[in-house]
């Protein structure tokens, strides 16, 4: 990372010396809602990095007591594996509870009518913190707009996925030791992929950043992301060839084409499913030092055949979501010191 560390002696406004496990790494961001890619600048990433290295050793020690009392909502109106268990394994691991409706659509009582605001509020007075997934574009800021306690977005229809975007940047880090000079290819269902957006929006943060978007013209990345790399000077390009791709890539990303997103339109799914599929043959066309990603779930987009390659990183990057999680609420929650013991800090006089 290029950016200075902050000093820890000057604390930014708004910003808290953290203490348990995060004590040492300088001041806390001032981290609450956390709705989209681009509110993280490079030194709120490091931050929150260094911390999930951190979380890594103490999730591996079995967890810690950070988030005592803590009380954390998961309030999904759309399927999850890996969001919903790693943040609700990242809050039990922090000594926190959890309170959780995976399906708020049926279970909730939205199947009553009530609006999103109103349920939101209501939870309000239960948790300290919520993570929302929702099937609409932009339902983490209508939550945000009425909530005290911090609104984490875990994927708004074909918005975002930032905490995804956190866990796949921390991935690269760790797996190739560099977020600068990186080729990405982002390969599959680009136009309703949240993760690949939420991902672009964060690496135009870093410098020498080569994207090839790879997708049919049906599925290609949507302008207002290639308006934004263009603002912020990335080079990227179009293509619909991966094998004329994968010699190239640092990083090959591949997505799901997802199905629940063309409604009606299944002939227009079953025009672009299966288009890319990598299998050991495309391992052999990679370079030596690069390395496979993918959100999951996969539904044949990636053989089975390649997980045994050490570049397939797919699995190890749905682990690092639990450390990238529990470093997410250990930030968002405010750090409260512990109580000192019974009779600690008394001065006993010495009567001579
Ligand atoms: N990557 C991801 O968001 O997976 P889930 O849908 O299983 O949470």
């Amino acid at each position: 990372m290029p950016q200075k560390r902050p000093s820890t002696r000057r604390l930014a406004r708004g910003s808290r010396a953290p203490f348990g496990v995060a004590q040492g790494l300088g001041p806390a961001p001032p981290l609450h809602h956390v709705l989209a890619a681009q509110q993280f600048d490079p030194a709120t990433l490091d931050y929150l990095f260094r911390l999930a290295d951190r979380m890594e050793k103490v999730a591996a020690r079995g967890g810690n007591n950070q988030c005592r009392d803590r009380i954390m909502a998961t309030l999904f109106y759309e399927p999850s594996t890996r969001t919903r268990f790693s943040f609700e394994t990242a809050m039990l691991r922090l000594g926190g509870r959890v309170i959780s409706t995976e399906n708020a659509r049926e279970f909730s009582s939205v199947s009553k009518g009530e609006t999103l605001e109103d349920t939101i509020r209501i939870l309000n007075g239960y948790a300290d913190v919520i993570v929302l997934r929702h099937n609409e574009v932009g339902a983490a800021e209508r939550a945000a707009a009425v909530s005290r306690v911090p609104i984490i977005n875990a994927g708004d229809g074909v918005g975002q996925h930032p905490t995804q975007a956190l866990l796949d940047l921390f991935t690269i880090r760790k797996e190739l030791g560099r977020l600068e000079d990186l080729s990405v290819a982002m390969v599959g269902d680009l136009a309703q992929g949240r993760t690949v957006r939420s991902l672009a929006y964060l690496l135009s943060k870093f410098r020498d950043i080569r994207i090839w978007f790879v997708a049919p013209p049906e599925l290609r990345m949507k302008e207002d992301i290639l308006e934004h790399l263009r603002k912020h000077g990335v080079a990227y390009k179009e293509e619909s060839d991966l094998a004329k791709v994968l010699p190239e890539a640092d990083v090959v990303y591949q997505t799901r084409i997802q199905k629940e997103r063309f409604g009606g339109r299944i002939a227009d799914y079953e025009k672009v499913q299966g288009i890319y599929v990598l299998d050991s043959a495309s391992l052999k066309l990679m370079k030596p030092k690069s390395i496979v990603m993918h959100p999951l779930p996969r539904v044949g987009e990636i053989r089975p055949e390649a997980d045994a390659d050490p570049r397939a990183a797919y699995f190890r990057q749905a682990q690092n979501g639990l450390y990238v999680r529990m470093a997410l609420l250990a930030t968002v929650l405010p750090t409260r010191r512990p109580r000192p013991k019974p009779g600690a800090g008394r001065v006993e006089l010495s009567i001579p």
